[in-house]
């Protein structure tokens, strides 16, 4: 868990959703809905092709509210012939933070670990914070190897990170049963799953780097279950889909978490 700082991270998984204009339009109404509160840092993952202009619009309206933008998938490579990809030098100065292994990416794109530890890499060297979801899917829970399949992820995804890197790597537990099915995972299982995954990472990194990892949870969130999420102990922020498109949940979901 993360030591010394209560402040929790929220960030908005938009996956393939919105127009620039409506992408536009929600985000300002995001920024309207939490008008004078103070957020340390709150993070949007909008589509690739909205980045850029979010970026601009948010070094205008800098203010208490800070927003961070995150990219929902790089390129493991730096550069070349890989049509339809973007590469992290592409985000440099427009993303802070970058989705990796998202279980959407695993299933309908076949990412195995091992690219989800390339493009981990990729983004620990070009300074963005990568985000690593871990999860297991029903079949997985049912069979009673959901622990092992995170840990599975966790050690492959992880294993030519130093302990130097891991501080700035955030991981997220999203079971995929939970993900956009509004089936949602009880408290007693979300911590049982956080408490493994920082107990790996202090067993793979050691106490001093392995304790600094925040962990977010995902799976369903929305503006009415946020705080009971945010209260089980381990859980250091969210990551949030469906209700992340909605600017008021969304806004509920952050003044949960303050
Ligand atoms: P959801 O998605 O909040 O819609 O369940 C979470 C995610 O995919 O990160």
């Amino acid at each position: 868990m993360l030591m010394n700082n209560t402040s929790k991270l929220i960030v908005g998984n938009w996956k393939m959703n919105t127009t620039l204009p409506e992408g536009s339009l929600l985000l300002s109404r995001i920024i309207k809905e939490l008008t004078n509160f103070t957020y340390p840092e709150l993070v949007i993952c909008p589509p690739s092709t909205h980045l850029y202009a979010f970026s601009k619009e948010l070094e205008k309206s800098k203010g208490p509210l800070n927003i961070e933008l995150g990219a929902q998938n790089i390129s493991e490579h730096e550069e070349g012939p890989y049509t339809g990809e973007i590469s992290a030098t592409m985000l440099h100065n427009i993303a802070k933070y970058v989705i990796v292994g998202h279980s959407e990416r695993r299933k309908f794109f076949n990412e195995s670990d091992a690219v989800d530890g390339k493009k981990l890499q990729t983004a620990i060297r070009h300074r963005l914070t990568p985000i690593l979801c871990v999860g297991e899917d029903q079949q997985e829970r049912s069979d009673g190897h959901a622990k092992q399949k995170v840990l599975d992820q966790l050690n492959t995804d992880l294993a030519h990170v130093t302990s130097q890197e891991i501080k700035d790597v955030i991981v997220a537990y999203e079971p995929v049963w939970s993900i956009g099915t509004g089936n949602f995972a009880k408290p007693a299982q979300v911590e049982e799953m956080v408490w493994l995954i920082h107990n790996n990472l202090i067993e793979q990194f050691g106490k001093m780097a392995g304790s600094k990892v925040r962990v977010l949870y995902g799976g369903s969130v929305d503006g009415e279950n946020a705080r009971n999420y945010l209260n089980i102990k381990g859980v250091d922020g969210l990551l949030v889909g469906g209700a992340s498109l909605n600017y008021k949940q969304f806004a509920k979901i952050v003044r949960a978490s303050a």
